[in-house]
């Protein structure tokens, strides 16, 4: 294992105002997302719409790496290079979503498992030929009635911890994302077990499996109650109870933590990093972001009504005011 290489990539991931562009939709998710703004989803329409945003002008100020799916990582950009070269040119680093997605679990009704170890080495070597640096692997917690099982996290911490270090061995940095999803009408505080119940078991795996911390990132959820639960909390509780979630239960040698959006709007999403990043504390990591929807969102709409140098204005702003946000500089004057 490089851990040199993981170590310097995982560090210029989260460097400083940077954070992920996560566009590494599967195709049928990014078809669905195409075909609900009244594009019709081919691999040609998914490929001129990423290329698009690939394609904005200064981005790489607050965009440090971009998570692709096989077929992207694969295509072109309009002008014949290859995405992850173009992407490599700007000094940002390609990376690579390596799972092949949340099946049902076995004799657990409603629960997930994410598949995709087997070949898995084979295709990390061939992804980083093709030169991504690193990965990412989704780990999906659904809370409801005596949801998650005790199977359903041991089973999915176990696979991250095994997708973490095969990533390490070929010399990708792995983004480890167990994500309790928001759907639901649990309560913050239920949140909040949850997600030390799945941090724990996933760090003890990756002890365990040798799994070298300073060369990996964390792709958590923020602490937020369920999306359907009347008692939500506020922007303030959001972000105090996410740090001191994160403290209790992920280890401080890891360089940085970089967050999904999971649903949030844009505004909530970069308005909750903001107040963690404000805070009158010193955190042992770096927190950023690695927002797919909250950077995306509007971007895609406005594509889709045949604007395109708008859907790069729209996404750059996005991006701007997160890599703000890294910092605890934003405010909503700013949008
Ligand atoms: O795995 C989740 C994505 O990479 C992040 O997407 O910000 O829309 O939740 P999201």
């Amino acid at each position: 294992m490089d851990t040199q290489l993981l170590e310097n990539t995982a560090r210029d991931l989260v460097a400083a105002g940077k954070g992920i562009l996560a566009a590494d939709e599967s195709n049928g998710t990014m078809s669905n997302r195409l075909e609900s703004v009244g594009v019709t989803a081919s691999s040609e329409t998914r490929r001129a719409y990423r290329t698009n945003l690939f394609a904005t002008e200064g981005y790489q100020d607050f965009i440090s790496g971009v998570i692709l799916f096989d077929e992207t990582i694969r295509q072109t950009m309009s002008d014949g290079r290859s995405i992850p070269d173009a992407l490599s040119s700007i000094g940002v680093y390609p990376g690579i979503k390596v799972d092949t997605g949340a099946k049902d679990l076995a004799n657990n009704s409603g629960e997930k498992i994410t598949e995709g170890l087997d070949g898995l080495r084979a295709r990390c070597e061939e992804y980083f030929l093709m030169g991504a640096r690193f990965a990412k692997w989704r780990a999906v917690i659904q809370i409801g009635n005596n949801k998650p099982s005790s199977a359903c996290i041991s089973t999915n911490a176990h696979a991250l911890a095994r997708y973490a270090s095969i990533c390490q061995e070929q010399g990708l940095v792995p983004i480890i994302e167990p994500e309790v999803l928001m759907a639901g009408n649990h309560d913050a505080q239920t949140c909040y077990d949850v997600t030390s119940e799945i941090l724990e078991a996933t760090f003890a795996e990756c002890r365990m499996q040798g799994v070298h911390l300073p060369g990996a990132l964390l792709k958590p959820n923020m602490i937020i109650a369920g999306s359907s639960c009347p008692n939500q909390i506020t922007r303030e509780e959001v972000a105090n109870l996410t740090v001191d979630c994160l403290t209790k239960h992920v280890p401080h040698d890891l360089p940085g933590i970089v967050f999904l959006s999971g649903g949030q709007s844009d505004e909530d999403a970069t308005a909750h990093l903001n107040l963690m990043n404000a805070m009158d504390v010193e955190h042992p990591w770096e927190l950023s972001y690695s927002y797919g929807r909250a950077l995306l969102a509007n971007a895609l709409k406005t594509w889709a009504n045949d604007e395109h140098e708008g859907s790069q204005s729209v996404f750059l702003h996005r991006a701007k005011m997160n890599s703000l946000a890294r910092t605890g500089d934003w405010n909503s004057d700013l949008e």
